[in-house]
Formats: C-alpha cells, sequence, structure tokens
C-alpha cells in the first residue's frame, strides 16, 4: 500500500464536499505499476459514485489496485453497486480507508469483493483521516438528521460581540477567508433572528473576493495541524476548491416585520423556520405580517419544547437532502441546539483581543457543574492569521477495521 494514493483519494473526497449530499464525498484512484491510471470522485446525488468515476476514466483496468476513501457499495440505491462494477473490471486488489457506516453497507461491501476473489485491505493508518470527512454522512444516514458544525469568532474572554451587538470584526482577514472556504463545504448555513437584523449577512461562499495575499497565507507553508491530523482541516486550509455551490440560507425565528430588501432574500435559496404557535400569534395580530408570509419560503414547526423544535428543523432539512449545516450566530441559536444536544462539530477562530463584556457564542439553560459540560474531543488547531482556529467534535469517531 502506498499512503500517497490514499492521501489523493481523500484530496478528491474533500474536493467533492458540498457536490455530493446526502451521498457522502468520495474519492477513488486507480494504480497499475505504481502509477495513476485514472481517479474519480463521487457526483451530484444520483449520478456515479467515485469507483465508477476511476473505472470508466481508466480503460482497460483489468490487474490495477484501487484506493478509494470509502468501502464501496453493495446495495442499490439511486445507482447500482460499485462492488459489481469493480468485480467486472477486473481490479485485482482494492484498498479501502474505513468502512462505510451505513448499515446497508457496514462491511458487506468488503466481504461481497472478497467472495468474489479480489483482495481488499483497509490500511488503518488513514483511517482516521476518512473519518473526519464521513462524520456528517455517519449521523445522516444512522439518525436521519443534518449534521450540525457551530461556528463562531471569538474574542480571548469569549464574546462574539461587544455588548452594543458590534461584531464586525471579531477575527482576522485569514479566519474569514477561513469561513468562506467553509461555507462552500457546506448544504446549508443557519442564523438566528438577531443576527439577521444586526448583520444583515449575505452567508454565501466568497473566497475568491480575498487579496492574493490572504490565500498565499495558507498555500505557503502555514498550513500546519496540530493535535488531531483532521483531513478536513488539512484540505480546508490548502486544496484548492475549485467546484462549489452556494448553501442554503436558513434563518430561524420570524422577525415581527419582514424587510425583503435584506440580503437573506435575496433569492430563492433560503427557507424560514418558526414554531406553529408562535406563527399562528404573529398572523392572528398582524396584517402586514399575513401578505409577507405568503411570499416566504417558510416552514412551521408544530414543538412544544426547544428539543423538539430543533429535532424537527434537523429532520426537515435532512428531508431535502441537507447533509451539513454550519450555524452562523447567533449566541441564542447556538444555545438552543446546544440544549437539544445537536452540535456537532465546533470552529471557533479565537482572535488576540479582550472586549470586556458583550454576547457569549453559546448563550443556552446551561450546566449546574463543569463536569456536566460538553466536552469537544478529536481536537486540532491551526492558525489563521493572528487567530487560532479550534476544531472539535461532540463524539469520538469509533471507526472499525477488518
Ligand atoms: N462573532 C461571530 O461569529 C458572530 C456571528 C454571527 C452573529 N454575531 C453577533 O451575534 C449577535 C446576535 O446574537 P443573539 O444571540 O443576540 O441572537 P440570534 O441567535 O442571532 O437570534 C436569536 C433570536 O432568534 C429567535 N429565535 C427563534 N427561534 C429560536 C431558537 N430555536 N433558538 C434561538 N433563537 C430563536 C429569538 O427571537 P425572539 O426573542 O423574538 O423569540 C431569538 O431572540 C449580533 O450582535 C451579531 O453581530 C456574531
Amino acid at each position: 500500500m502506498e499512503s500517497r494514493f490514499m492521501d489523493t483519494a481523500l484530496e478528491i473526497a474533500f474536493g467533492r464536499m458540498g457536490l455530493t449530499s446526502p451521498n457522502p464525498a468520495v474519492g477513488a484512484v486507480i494504480v497499475r505499476d505504481g502509477t495513476v491510471v485514472s481517479i474519480g470522485g463521487t457526483g451530484p446525488c444520483g449520478s456515479r459514485h467515485a469507483e465508477i468515476a476511476a473505472i470508466g476514466a481508466g480503460g482497460d483496468v483489468t490487474g490495477c489496485d484501487m484506493y478509494v476513501s470509502l468501502e464501496p457499495c453493495c446495495h442499490y440505491g439511486k445507482t447500482p453497486p460499485c462492488t459489481d462494477a469493480i468485480i467486472a473490471s477486473g481490479i485485482k486488489k482494492v484498498y479501502a480507508a474505513i468502512l462505510d457506516p451505513n448499515p446497508a453497507v457496514a462491511g458487506k461491501g468488503v466481504a461481497r469483493l472478497r467472495d468474489s476473489g479480489i483482495e481488499v485491505e483497509i490500511p488503518g493508518m488513514l483511517s482516521q483521516r476518512a473519518a473526519d470527512l464521513i462524520r456528517a454522512f455517519k449521523k445522516y444516514i444512522l439518525r436521519k438528521r443534518t449534521f450540525v458544525l457551530a461556528k463562531s469568532a471569538v474574542t480571548l474572554d469569549g464574546r462574539i460581540a461587544t455588548r452594543t451587538g458590534d461584531s464586525k470584526w471579531v477575527s482576522s482577514e485569514h479566519s474569514r477567508y477561513l469561513v468562506h472556504r467553509i461555507r462552500a463545504k457546506m448544504d446549508a448555513v443557519i442564523i438566528g433572528k438577531n443576527t439577521l437584523l444586526r448583520d444583515d449577512p449575505m452567508l454565501d461562499s466568497r473566497p475568491d473576493s480575498f487579496s492574493d495575499g490572504v490565500k498565499r497565507y495558507f498555500l505557503e507553508n502555514r498550513a500546519d495541524v496540530f493535535g488531531r491530523d483532521n483531513q478536513f482541516l488539512r484540505s480546508l486550509l490548502s486544496s484548492e476548491i475549485s467546484e462549489y455551490r452556494q448553501p442554503l440560507r436558513v434563518l430561524v425565528g420570524l422577525p415581527g416585520e419582514v424587510d425583503f430588501s435584506r440580503k437573506f432574500f435575496r433569492d430563492d435559496g433560503y427557507i424560514v423556520f418558526e414554531r406553529k404557535d408562535r406563527l399562528d400569534h404573529f398572523l392572528r395580530n398582524s396584517t402586514g405580517l399575513k401578505s409577507a408570509v405568503m411570499r416566504l419560503n417558510i416552514v412551521d414547526i408544530d414543538a412544544r419544547t426547544n428539543a423538539e423544535e430543533i429535532g424537527l428543523i434537523l429532520e426537515e432539512l435532512a428531508d431535502r437532502g441537507i447533509m451539513t449545516a454550519m450555524l452562523e450566530g447567533g449566541g441564542l441559536l447556538a444555545g438552543s441546539f446546544f440544549d437539544a444536544g445537536e452540535i456537532d462539530q465546533v470552529i471557533y477562530f479565537i482572535a488576540p483581543k479582550i472586549s470586556g463584556n458583550g454576547i457569549s457564542p453559546v448563550i443556552a439553560a446551561g450546566k449546574d457543574e463543569m463536569g456536566l459540560s460538553l466536552p469537544v474531543r478529536d481536537v486540532s488547531v491551526a492558525f489563521a492569521g493572528g487567530d487560532v482556529l479550534y476544531l472539535g467534535y461532540k463524539d469520538v469517531y469509533n471507526f472499525e477495521m477488518m
């Protein structure tokens, strides 16, 4: 096994993130005698998987090895099983970085290949990096809920805005450039009502609008990752992002007056969630809002508790094929996801400044004892200009090997 080929497969997988949901982004590399014959990445949902793309591009691949960032599928979904195509192609050995967490596959893909005489190896050493690329898929496939990344730019004293609500800017230009790159990998971005009113954000991905100096900072020698060697972070800092879609804009909480000149409403690429009881109350008390609601992409949530509300939002988003969503503020929104136990990943940009007072990144009911705090696991750290980028997860990723 030559790890450079699996490195390439992982880079391809990262390149496809944000384009394949709710399918996992996968990369495949076909090799003959130490030379790459072809590569492939997952297409948009319903089109070719990475293995099929690589086989299709490779001509006669009889006797070749395949390196793939995720176990090949062996079931009929929107496309036929990749295992059948691999068997038919004459590939003699498959290196898979990690088993598929989808119960319909979960080792059965490997077994199917071995049963037909193909050698399969799960080398282990790159499994951790592969796992970080499919955490969202794991939640989606096991719980049918969208994976939630809580992003915040915070001061050293843990504030996302000053006491007046001003937050432009907490973090460096370098950090903000990375946020635009993260958005390119997200299916949706979510904000709370106060953030809409206070900041009027665009919420799109515009990495090209940053200066060459900022882009070069990461491409040159400052892309080190400390702690867990996280593939998502590694690629986020330094790899080319050539193809991306804009994320769906999601607003939680309808303002009392809807101002359609806000950037959030600039086109149809948005959705608003509001609790049914609150929406009914608003509509009873405002005729102006009634006509605005008719023009809005709005979904009412019939929930009695915060946990129910957040759970239903994440199920509704998952039903729409949204596998990943980034919370982009403010503190109350993040707090309600925290209270519901639905923050899966954090990325904090910690800026070297102290505001002395202001808004916290997570305003929740909270815990009485420090021991009950949410532990953040599998942590990685990098530098972004003068800021520290801190990335971690709620869960330790348990991956199995065969
Ligand atoms: N530094 C950063 O990374 C960053 C990023 C974004 C924003 N910000 C700053 O954050 C500040 C806004 O944050 P914020 O905490 O005041 O407000 P927020 O989280 O943006 O919005 C919260 C409001 O949304 C409504 N809402 C409806 N359903 C909700 C639910 N399930 N959970 C939470 N809220 C829900 C509530 O309105 P009602 O009270 O009417 O019910 C609530 O007050 C701004 O100053 C902005 O500049 C900083």
